[in-house]
């Protein structure tokens, strides 16, 4: 009797600490963005067609699979027309893919010129995270084809506060 209800009282305790263990990344559900050799994941409007500088705050994590990421979409039909996948050491390790898309596929506006996902202080989207990373940046830049996305180590191999200067300066990559 005794033993049972201290069995019951561990296990109790057990599932308590579990449930309680803190998230490395902040989790907001369809907000959270796995990459990895075999996961490609980007940000992106949660409607067809919507200006991308305009989603900044409301966007949602696509994916090319979704086991990977169990809450993110999937990413349109032949909406990635190429990706380079590439893990490297900045300041920290950091892993991205650059690449070409193709924005009829999203129904996105061929002089669109983009803009920029982070989570730089509460994040735009807000609560948006890369899964194994405390940081990231993303970007897709319709009018040029383009979209980019790192997740680092260190706030400094993913800086914010360039957008402007699109992919090519943000995440240097391969972009064909
Ligand atoms: C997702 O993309 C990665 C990188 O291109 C690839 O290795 C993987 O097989 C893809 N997964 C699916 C389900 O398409």
């Amino acid at each position: 009797m005794k033993l049972l209800t201290l069995l019951g009282l561990a296990g109790a305790i057990a599932s308590a600490s579990a449930a309680a263990v803190p998230q490395a990344t902040s989790a907001v559900s369809g907000k959270t963005v796995k990459v990895s050799e075999d996961s490609l994941c980007i940000f992106m409007p949660q409607h067809p067609g919507e200006e991308i500088a305009f989603s900044e705050p409301t966007a949602v994590a696509f994916c090319n699979s979704t086991t990977a990421v169990s809450d993110a979409r999937q990413i349109p039909e032949g909406f990635i027309k190429s990706a380079h996948y590439l893990a490297g050491s900045g300041d920290g390790k950091y892993v991205q893919y650059t690449g070409s898309i193709d924005p009829s596929k999203y129904e996105l506006k061929k002089n669109d010129g983009g803009g920029q996902y982070d989570n730089h202080g509460s994040g735009n989207p807000a609560g948006s995270a890369c899964e194994g990373y405390p940081y990231y940046v993303a970007l897709i830049e319709p009018d040029i084809e383009r979209f980019c996305i790192r997740c680092c180590d260190n706030y400094q191999d993913c800086n914010a506060g360039r957008s402007t200067y699109g992919c090519k300066r943000v995440v240097p990559g391969d972009f064909s």
